[in-house]
């Protein structure tokens, strides 16, 4: 059988332990109460859900991709401290329920225009209690447009077949927005029987601390990777940061 979009994203991604283990020291730099309830927006197939439950934390994950939720809601299982439910940043609803909110790996990427990105932080922050974080991790595309070279191939197995993702990018130069094409070609057809077609809106740290900054987020702290602790510069690739909403 065909493996799902969720197993072929959990079977190329890379292993979540350090970021697990960032999410657990951020926490604790920004003194957080524990145990703490976490919302993960744009969970994918929930590669966090179990290891944040591991925590001992209480763990809330949207998805508004079908096939993402499905995989999803299979990892929460029957788990009474994890929900899962449909939607993304533009479906944040809650009022005052989380200590920390986290878009990891570019989920927050995915909105396209600086008013859907003000509008997502709105949400984030009144869904937050005081005191409470938001954390996002994203593409530097300054950094990546800069240093731009077309991915290589990438071959590796799901569920006991070979499969090779291929990667392509468009650049919108007037949209600021990149659409990235990946097409799994499975060894055993050598067709790409599945394609996954996603926008990216091309923002900068300046824009985000900006609409931060408007709804009145302190405290906030950017980092060039999971292996960085302290309050860096960015220089590379990705961009996390996180900032917090006044007690
Ligand atoms: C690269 S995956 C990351 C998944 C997961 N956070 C992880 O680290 O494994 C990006 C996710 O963002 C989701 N996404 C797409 N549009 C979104 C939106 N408007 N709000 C939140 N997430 C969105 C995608 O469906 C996808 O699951």
């Amino acid at each position: 059988m065909t493996p799902s979009l969720g197993e072929l994203y959990l079977a190329s991604d890379s292993d979540p332990a350090p970021i697990v283990e960032f999410l657990r020291e951020l926490a604790a730099g920004y003194e957080l109460p524990q145990p703490l309830h976490v919302l993960d927006v744009g969970c994918g197939p929930g590669r966090l859900l179990g290891p944040l439950e591991r925590l001992r934390w209480q763990v809330t994950a949207m998805e508004p991709n079908a096939d993402f939720l499905a995989s999803a809601r299979a990892a929460a299982g029957s788990s009474r401290r994890v929900t899962v439910l449909r939607g993304g940043f533009q479906d944040v609803d809650q009022d005052e329920e989380f200590d920390l909110v986290i878009g990891v790996n570019s989920s927050f990427a995915h909105l396209l225009l600086p008013a859907e990105r003000a509008d997502a932080l709105r949400r984030v922050h009144d869904a937050l209690r005081p005191g409470g974080v938001v954390f996002l991790d994203l593409p530097n595309f300054l950094w990546i447009l800069k240093n731009f070279r077309a991915p290589e191939p990438y071959t590796f197995q799901a569920q006991g077949e070979s499969v090779t993702l291929h990667r392509r990018h468009e650049i919108d130069f007037h949209a600021a927005t990149i659409i990235t094409t990946d097409d799994y070609v499975f060894a055993r057809s050598g067709k790409a029987e599945t394609q996954l077609v996603h926008a990216y809106g091309i923002t900068t740290l300046p824009e985000l601390r900006y609409h931060l900054d408007e709804l009145g987020f302190d405290d906030i702290r950017t980092f060039d990777g999971y292996d960085s602790r302290a309050g860096e510069r960015l220089t590379g690739p990705r961009m996390l940061l996180a900032a917090r909403k006044p007690a």
